[in-house]
This record gives structure tokens, C-alpha cells and sequence, in this order.
């Protein structure tokens, strides 16, 4: 049984799939396409993107991996789906929750999200569920908007979280390096994208 706010996290996306690509559309442009591109070059062997949504990264794959992509929303993998003609490496779209994955221990040698534990409600919960399927040896990388470090900018984003959880189902303030620390993983490497709030984030798991 779903908790209520999995649930309806998972029917805001639902409902915006439709109209999520030409939402992110102007992002792509100032920055979003070059993030995505260094993000899913890290990708080797069985790769988890987890959250694939609509699918944007699915283009920058090399032919190389093979991709599980996992997402809650069905609407936004009805997306992702029609993007499979134009890509180059072996794609599997699956519907699943990042909080309690259908997949054995120890079973993908990268694991990659992009902006998605801003929504995953529980997000510890997530980051231990993909502590779990990647192999020991293997290398995640998370490229995610979070709470800024700022005093100021920090307690901003405290405050108006309540309203865009309510509007988008998206949290801004995830303090998102410590829960992956707390999910038994260290941080190899954090490069700043945007300011403190946009990290590409290399996390390993601890042995
Ligand atoms: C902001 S979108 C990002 C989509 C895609 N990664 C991208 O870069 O465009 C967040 C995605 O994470 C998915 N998501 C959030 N929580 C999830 C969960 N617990 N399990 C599976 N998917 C989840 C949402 O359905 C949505 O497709």
C-alpha cells in the first residue's frame, strides 16, 4: 500500500507529464543539456537511471551500457517510451518505486538520477534502496538541486517548501549530500553546477 504522500507525489506527475518537456525546455537551454550530457558520460556496464521521467537523458547514452530506467509515474514513461527509436545503447523502461526497487542486491555497476530526489518522498528511504542494488565496487552519481549552504538563502528555501511540495510535489530544501551519507555511502566528489543549489554529486558505497 502506498503512503499518501507517495501517492500523490506520483499523480502530480502524472498529471504534468504531458506538458513536462516543454516545461524544462528553457532549462535545457541555459545549462540542463550540458549537465546531462557530463552526468550520463559517467555511466558504465548496467546502469540504474533512476527517475528517468520523460526520458531527457536517454539520447546521451553511449551504445556501450545498458540502461535500466526506472520511474513511479507511468505518464512520464509513456514519454520516455517514445524517445527509444532516437537512442543508441539498450534501454529497459520499468515502472517502480526508488523507495522500494523490484531488483536484487548488489546488481548495477552505476547508478545515475537527475533532479529527482527533490519529489522521492522519503528520501532516505530511496538512497538506501539504491545503496542496496549497486554493486559494492560500483560508482553512483546524483546531479540534483538542493538546500542552499547560505544562512540566508537556506532558511528562504525552509520557508517557501511547504508551497511548492503542495504546488509541484517538489521540495527545494533537501539537504541531499547528508542523507546520502546517511544511506551508508561516502562522497567522492561534489562539482557545483548553479551556485551551492545545483551539485553533481559522485557518492560510492561504503564498504
Ligand atoms: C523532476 S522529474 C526528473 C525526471 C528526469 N530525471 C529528468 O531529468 O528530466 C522527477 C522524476 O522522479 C520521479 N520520481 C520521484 N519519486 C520517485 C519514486 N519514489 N520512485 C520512482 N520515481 C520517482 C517522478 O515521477 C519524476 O518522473
Amino acid at each position: 500500500m502506498k503512503s499518501n504522500s507517495t501517492a500523490e507525489i506520483m499523480s502530480k506527475y502524472d498529471k504534468k507529464a504531458k506538458g513536462y518537456d516543454r516545461m524544462m525546455a528553457p532549462m535545457e537551454k541555459i545549462g540542463m543539456q550540458k549537465w546531462r550530457k557530463a552526468l550520463v558520460a559517467k555511466a558504465e556496464g548496467l546502469v540504474l537511471e533512476a527517475g528517468v521521467g520523460t526520458g531527457a537523458n536517454l539520447i546521451h547514452y553511449y551504445p556501450n551500457v545498458k540502461v535500466i530506467g526506472v520511474d513511479f509515474s507511468s505518464k512520464m514513461l509513456e514519454i520516455a517510451t517514445r524517445k527509444l527509436p532516437q537512442v543508441q545503447a539498450e534501454i529497459e523502461l520499468k515502472l517502480a518505486d526508488i523507495q522500494d526497487l523490484p531488483f536484487p542486491d548488489n546488481t548495477f555497476d552505476t547508478v545515475i538520477t537527475a533532479c529527482v530526489f527533490c519529489s522521492v518522498p522519503d528520501a532516505q528511504k530511496g538512497f538506501k534502496e539504491l545503496r542496496r542494488v549497486v554493486k559494492p565496487d560500483g560508482e553512483l552519481y546524483f546531479l540534483e538541486h538542493v538546500r542552499s549552504e547560505s544562512a540566508v538563502l537556506g532558511k528562504i528555501m525552509d520557508w517557501a517548501n511547504p508551497l511548492t511540495v503542495k504546488h509541484s510535489g517538489v521540495n527545494i530544501n533537501r539537504r541531499t549530500e547528508r542523507n546520502i551519507i546517511l544511506a551508508n555511502m561516502q562522497i567522492i566528489k561534489v562539482e557545483k553546477l548553479f551556485g551551492d543549489i545545483v551539485k553533481l554529486i559522485h557518492a560510492s558505497p561504503n564498504k
